[in-house]
C-alpha cells in the first residue's frame, strides 16, 4: 500500500513565500514521488478558530487552492479538496478528543500565542485546533505531513492521540511525522521572527510583481557596513540568496566577508531570483483565473475522494468505540 500524506492550509489569505518554502514545496515533492499518495486541503474550517470575517473566508479558502494549483499541485496525483466539505474530519474530531485533557490543550504554545493576539477569543474552537488537525491527518491515516517547523507541537499531539487511540480502541492510526524542506524556518522581512500573514510588512506574497518584491526586499533592514557580524535582516537576506540562487551565496559572503558588499546589489539579485521561481507560478494563476469552472470541478472531484476514504475511517472508529 502506498505511504499516505496529507497537509493543509489555513484560508487567511492568499499564499507567501513562508507558506510556499515550508509547506507547499514538501507538498510539490511528495506529490511527485509514487510511492505517495497525496491529500492536499485548504483548512478553512481552522479559519474559524480566530476572529475572521465570513465573505473573506468564502474567498480565501478558493485563493488557497487556486494558490495551490498554480504552484504545481496536480488534480490527477493529488486529492485536492476541502475540509469543510467533508464533515468526518469534525465528526472524527470528537471522538478523539475523548481521549485528550483540556490541560494538555491549554499547555500548547500555538494556543498560548493565539490567546495572546487575540485574548478576547479564547473559545473552544481555538481549544480544539490541535484535535482537529489530528482529525485532518488520521482520516487519512497519513503518516506524512509536509509543513513549517512551526506546526510540530501540533504534531506532537497528533501522536500522542494515535498512540492513545491505537492503545484504548485498537485502532491502527500510524505516528505522523512532518516532512521538511530547506524553508523550514522562513523568518520575516522586518528582521524579527517568522513571516507570517498576520504581521503586517513581514511577508512576500506568490502573486507579489517583480516592483512589488523589489520594494519590499529593499526595505529589509541591513547594517551600515559591510563585513562583521550579519544584522537579522541581513540573515534573513542570506537565507533568501541561498533558497533561491544557491550558486551565488558562495560570491556574496565573500564579498561580505571582505567588506565590499554592496547591499542593494544583493538585495536586487535576491529580488530578480525570487521573481524568476515566481513569475511562472504567476502566469498559470492567470490562466487558471479566467476558468472558474475547471477549478469548482476539482474542488469537487477532491471532496469526493477525500471524503470516501474519510467515511471508512470514521466508520472503523465508530465501530472500535463502541458507536456502531
Ligand atoms: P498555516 O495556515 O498557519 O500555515 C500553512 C503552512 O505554512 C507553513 N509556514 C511556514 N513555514 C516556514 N516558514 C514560515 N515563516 C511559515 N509560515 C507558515 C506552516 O508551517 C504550515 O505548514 N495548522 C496548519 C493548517 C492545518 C494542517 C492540517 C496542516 C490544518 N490541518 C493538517 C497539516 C495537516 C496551519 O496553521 O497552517
Amino acid at each position: 500500500m502506498k505511504k499516505r500524506v496529507l497537509s493543509g492550509i489555513r484560508a487567511t489569505g492568499r499564499l507567501h513565500l513562508g507558506n510556499y518554502l515550508g509547506a507547499v514545496k514538501g507538498m510539490l515533492e511528495l506529490q511527485d514521488n509514487t510511492e505517495y499518495e497525496t491529500f492536499y486541503m485548504v483548512a478553512d474550517v481552522h479559519t474559524i478558530t480566530t476572529p475572521y470575517n465570513v465573505e473573506e473566508l468564502r474567498k480565501n479558502r478558493r485563493e488557497v487552492i487556486v494558490d495551490y494549483l498554480s504552484a504545481g499541485l496536480d488534480p490527477e496525483k493529488s486529492v485536492i479538496f476541502q475540509q469543510s466539505e467533508v464533515p468526518e474530519h469534525m465528526e472524527l474530531a470528537f471522538y478523539l478528543s475523548s481521549v485528550v485533557t483540556i490541560a494538555k490543550m491549554q499547555h500548547l504554545p500555538t494556543f498560548k500565542d493565539k490567546v495572546k493576539q487575540y485574548p478576547q477569543h479564547a473559545t473552544m474552537a481555538l481549544l480544539n485546533y490541535p484535535i482537529l488537525m489530528t482529525a485532518d491527518i488520521l482520516a487519512y491515516k497519513a503518516g506524512f505531513v509536509p509543513v513549517g517547523i512551526d506546526q510540530e507541537p501540533h504534531l506532537e499531539a497528533a501522536r500522542e492521540i494515535a498512540r492513545r487511540m491505537n492503545q484504548d480502541y485498537n485502532t491502527d492510526f500510524p505516528q505522523p511525522q512532518s516532512f521538511k524542506t530547506e524553508g523550514e524556518y522562513i523568518p520575516a522581512l522586518t528582521g524579527k521572527g517568522k513571516m507570517s500573514k498576520s504581521v503586517e510588512g513581514s511577508y512576500i506574497n506568490l502573486t507579489d510583481d517583480l516592483e512589488t518584491i523589489r520594494k519590499k526586499i529593499r526595505a529589509v533592514p541591513t547594517a551600515d557596513t559591510s563585513g562583521g557580524e550579519k544584522s537579522e535582516g541581513l540573515r534573513t537576506l542570506f537565507i533568501f540568496l541561498k533558497l533561491f540562487s544557491p550558486e551565488s551565496s558562495g560570491e556574496f559572503e565573500k564579498k561580505f566577508e571582505s567588506g565590499s558588499l554592496q547591499f542593494v546589489e544583493l538585495k536586487d539579485h535576491i529580488t530578480e531570483a525570487i521573481f524568476k521561481e515566481l513569475e511562472p507560478i504567476q502566469t498559470d494563476r492567470k490562466r487558471l483565473e479566467t476558468d472558474p469552472a475547471f477549478v469548482d470541478k476539482i474542488i469537487k472531484n477532491g471532496n469526493e475522494k477525500a471524503r470516501e476514504v474519510a467515511k471508512k475511517t470514521v466508520k472503523e472508529v465508530r465501530e472500535k468505540m463502541g458507536l456502531a
